[in-house]
């Protein structure tokens, strides 16, 4: 059995790391990640409690041009989940807000790219899988992500990013992702997975007795209909959503979901609160397995959840992806 390295950058919890071990796993492979790179100490806590002993590089920016040979190790496919927030609808509007610059120009976060391409460039694994929000493709009307494959396809194989949503891939969640990946020294034909289309109910992925301390109080049940009367009479669409345990799938939570849980509140019953997911459903939703541990605070166990991948759409492109290098290089043997 052959064995497929790794290096998982802004790695959150690890979701890109369990999808790719999943589909590793699958195709009969061994699996080491070499090194995760992670900032927020929280989520290192959750990762630690995972998978110890992986070795962590704490902020990437740390790690200067001239030392990556030194400091990264070779590996066979590198991923990253890169920080969405300059990007996304909700980031983007609070940056405007703030008076903040986003995109690229975010200083802190939206060149973080540049990071991954360095360490693309230096170390040259032979794959990569990148993953953002879908408003990554429409940011500055495509300029931004022309530039980002312009840059990844001078030394790689780069099809045509796609956009996968979760609920098509069995689970119960709307998460629409757009998926980067690139090839070293092959060209062509890469396909992204076929969604599973498996059908999918929210009640699924409930816990079958959750805490009644996730029952949302009367006046914060109150505030939600008088925000939503509220928009509604300004014609704004925003508001609480109510989910109903039979729907095929709730709507995107998002790493805010802590707050108030407006996206998702979970019908009781006429006449009865609703009550928010508790972080475990959420996991559940992100497909994260149930032996997946987290010993954090509620707030925190939101964040990691909501800033998490889908592992089932991961898994399915990480597939596509280890099939594909596995086909070209029987290619190359066979030619040779
Ligand atoms: C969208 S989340 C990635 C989630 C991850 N792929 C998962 O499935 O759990 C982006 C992560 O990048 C981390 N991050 C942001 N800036 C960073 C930096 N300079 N160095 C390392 N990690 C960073 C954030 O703390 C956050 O956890």
């Amino acid at each position: 059995m052959g064995k497929i390295t790794s290096i998982d950058l802004f790695a959150g919890v690890g979701g890109m790391r369990i999808s790719l071990s999943k589909a590793l796993r699958k195709l009969g492979y061994a699996d080491e990640c070499k090194l995760y790179s992670e900032i927020n100490s929280y989520s290192q806590q959750t990762y630690n409690e995972n998978f110890p002993e992986t070795k962590l590089i704490e902020d990437i920016k740390s790690i200067d041009k001239k030392n990556i040979d030194q400091i990264i190790p070779d590996h066979d496919i590198l991923l990253a989940g890169f920080p969405c927030q300059p990007f996304s609808i909700a980031g983007i509007s609070k940056r405007k807000n703030l008076k903040r610059a986003y995109g690229f120009e975010d200083k802190d976060q939206g060149d973080l790219f540049f990071n991954i391409l360095d360490i693309l460039n230096t170390k040259k694994p032979r794959a990569f899988v990148l993953e953002n929000v879908q408003n990554l493709k429409n940011h500055q009307r495509g300029k931004l992500l022309n530039k980002i494959l312009k840059e990844l396809r001078k030394n790689y194989y780069v099809p045509e990013p796609q956009v996968l949503d979760a609920q098509n891939f069995g689970l119960a969640q709307r998460r629409r992702r757009i998926f980067i990946v690139g090839f070293l020294n092959f060209n062509g034909d890469f396909k992204f997975p076929n969604p599973t289309n498996k059908k999918t109910k929210v009640k699924d992925f409930l816990d079958l007795y959750p805490p009644k301390k996730y029952i949302i109080s009367d006046l914060l049940w109150k505030s939600h209909k008088k925000r939503k009367l509220r928009n509604k009479k300004a014609g704004k669409g925003f508001g609480y959503k109510l989910t109903y345990p039979t729907d095929k799938a709730t709507i995107t939570i998002s790493a805010r979901y802590y707050k108030d849980g407006s996206e998702c509140l979970l019908y009781r019953g006429d006449n009865k609160n609703p009550r928010k997911l508790t972080p475990r459903e959420v996991f559940r939703l992100q497909g994260f397995p149930e032996s997946f541990k987290f010993s954090v605070s509620d707030l925190q166990a939101y964040k990691q959840a909501g800033n998490a991948v889908p592992i089932n759409v991961v898994e399915k492109v990480c597939i596509e992806v280890l099939k594909y290098l596995i086909r070209k290089k029987n290619r190359i043997k066979n030619a040779a």
